[in-house]
């Protein structure tokens, strides 16, 4: 069996509502259990040696849901970096964020804004939250940034996939080798198209909430005991 842990693991936080409906609790209470296995999900990849976790906490599509639901999750960065940002910290773990948050509200921005300010330096870890993010508007955001560097004469009409994928917000993360999806949905979702061209999938029925330590190794294992061979023969 291969050893090598994944450099960057990518996980769709899937079945926070379901968690806690089947409890007879507000969905609300299920985001909230779910801010904290981000937290220990987190360290656990930061002791394994994991570079990058991408977690999709907020899709673009996610502008559908209920007001007072969406209101709830602009609140949870707060909620989050409050309560855990020493133990980020202590554990060498450095913030950041892909997505546009210019959409949320002023505090929630700043809450963000400052993490990544404050973890900055670390070199553990990248926790990477993508809030306000969608896998099309990555893709379309930085095909305007090409375009608009193409009528300046500063980037060449016949670009490499390499090349193009500087302009999108993903550009300084590796590309995902484990996408994990919790909660039994079977789908990608808008999440990390481009960086997930090659990655391996990994479905669980554990919901987001209830997702740990151990759920977290079966699935690198797993991951170990897959055969990437990226079009090539083995
Ligand atoms: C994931 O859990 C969290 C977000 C999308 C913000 P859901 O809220 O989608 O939970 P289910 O899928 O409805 O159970
Ligand atoms: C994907 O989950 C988005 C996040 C986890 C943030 P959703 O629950 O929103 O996705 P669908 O609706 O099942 O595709
Ligand atoms: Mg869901």
């Amino acid at each position: 069996m291969k050893e090598k842990m994944p450099a960057h693991i990518a996980i769709i936080m899937d079945g926070n509502g379901r968690w806690a409906r089947k409890r007879g609790l507000p969905r609300t209470a299920g985001h909230k259990q779910g801010a904290q296995t981000i937290r220990s999900i987190a360290i656990a990849c930061n002791e394994r040696g994991v570079k990058v976790l991408s977690v999709y906490a907020f899709s673009t599509e996610n502008w559908k849901r209920p007001q007072d639901e969406v209101d709830y999750l602009c609140k949870l960065p707060r909620f989050f970096f409050n309560r855990y940002m020493e133990e980020l910290i202590k554990n060498n773990i450095q913030v950041r964020f892909l997505g546009e948050i210019e959409r949320f509200p002023e505090d929630t921005r700043n809450v963000i804004l400052s993490a990544v300010e404050k973890t900055k330096h670390n070199s553990g870890l990248i926790l990477c939250l993508a809030v306000n993010y969608g896998g099309r508007r990555e893709i379309t955001l930085a095909a305007q940034r090409y375009a608009a560097a193409v009528l300046k004469g500063e980037a060449d009409l016949q670009i490499e996939e390499e090349a193009f994928s500087r302009y999108l917000m993903s550009s300084e993360l590796p590309d995902v080798d484990l996408m994990i999806r919790t909660s039994g949905e079977q789908r990608l979702s808008n999440f990390l198209l481009w960086s997930n061209a090659y990655a391996e999938f990994i479905f669980t029925p554990v919901a987001w909430p209830d997702f740990d330590e151990k759920q977290l190794d079966l699935a690198i294992q797993e991951y170990q005991e897959r055969d990437r061979r990226y079009g090539g023969i083995s």
